[in-house]
């Protein structure tokens, strides 16, 4: 008897064709929209099997509607989408996609960081809006990146990554973690710093620490008052790390000078958020990840996790 397997997302067809082999396979119809959420607790009801993205909860009240649940698969590394206790107390696997997504992340993180110093967004839209009358010396000017301090809250795969690409633009690099990295200062001369000290000294402060309870609102009104007024804060990890209305209030009253930001609290992000309102923020759809080749790594990590698990064999990057 083949085993039951829910698919929240319409995924390309060459990942889930092999799965038939050991599954039998429903799945969302939709590649853009998310599974109404009653329509997932209904779809659990008889699955032993969910590969689900991280716009799908998987909560305890998800687990009370899935009494077969034995795996779930998250195409992401990140997993604040999966209450993983929840998972464990009643013996259920689950595995996410490290590694394959790290530089691919780092580069968009840099790219963010560069399109917000050097206010590409913006530089595009004057151009395109009809604006560009001539040249003269000060228009558009932004923040130099060569040369200046980044602070990363988040030592681990991708914030070493951020780490590296910054060392290329002889940037001074500052990190804070739970755990030094003392392999990393030596090779490449990373400072570690408290949080206060990094906030206080960056001009560039960049978030790369996983999402947990640990750092829900990090980065509230008390650190940004910390921060430089001419410095920039940018956020590809989780919205929620950031407290948006003292990052609103703050760029507001002129006390930092811009955020890039790549996630949201609530995605997608209101096209009426305050914060878009601003134009000293730019701001990009979760995209970190989103390369041709790492997307389907990632896809790839998922099918191998579920292929491995038809064939009752061990798997890999478990998170439980
Ligand atoms: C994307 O945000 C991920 O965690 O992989």
């Amino acid at each position: 008897m083949k085993k039951k397997l829910f698919i929240t997302r319409k995924f390309p067809a060459q990942f889930v064709e092999p799965l038939e082999e050991h599954y039998d396979i429903e799945q969302w119809e939709e590649e853009e929209t998310v599974i109404p959420r009653a329509k997932l607790l209904a779809a659990v009801a008889n699955c032993e099997v969910l590969w689900v993205t991280i716009a799908d909860q998987v909560d305890e009240e998800l687990l009370s509607h899935a009494p077969n649940l034995k795996l779930v698969t998250n195409l992401a590394v990140g997993f604040n989408n999966i209450d993983v206790p929840a998972l464990r107390k009643r013996g259920i696997m689950a595995t996410n996609t490290p590694g394959v997504l790290t530089n691919t992340t780092a580069d968009l993180v840099f790219g963010l960081l560069l399109a917000t110093a050097r206010r590409i967004p913006e530089s595009e839209r004057y151009l395109r809006e009809g604006k560009w009358q001539s040249w003269y010396p000060m228009q558009l000017v932004g923040k130099d990146v060569s040369g200046a301090t980044i602070g990363i809250i988040g030592m681990g795969r991708i914030g070493q990554a951020v780490a590296r690409r910054a060392k290329g633009f002889d940037m001074k690099v500052l990190y804070h973690n739970r755990r030094r990295r003392h392999e990393a200062e030596e090779m490449y001369g990373f400072c570690y710093a408290s949080l206060e000290e990094l906030l206080t000294k960056s001009d560039f402060v960049v978030i790369m620490t996983p999402y947990n309870k640990d750092t829900v609102g990090l980065i509230g009104a008390k650190e940004l008052a910390l921060m430089q007024e001419d410095a920039v804060l940018i956020n590809a990890s989780r919205g929620g790390i950031i407290d948006e209305n003292a990052l609103y209030n703050t760029l507001k009253n002129g006390k930092l000078w811009a955020a890039g930001l790549d996630v949201f609290e609530q995605e997608p992000v209101a096209l009426d958020h305050p914060l878009l309102t601003l134009p000293n923020v730019v701001v990009l759809p979760h995209i970190g990840s989103a390369s041709l080749k790492t997307r389907t790594a990632m896809l790839m990590l998922n099918v191998n996790a579920l292929m491995a698990y038809g064939q009752g064999k061990p798997l890999s990057n478990r998170i439980d």
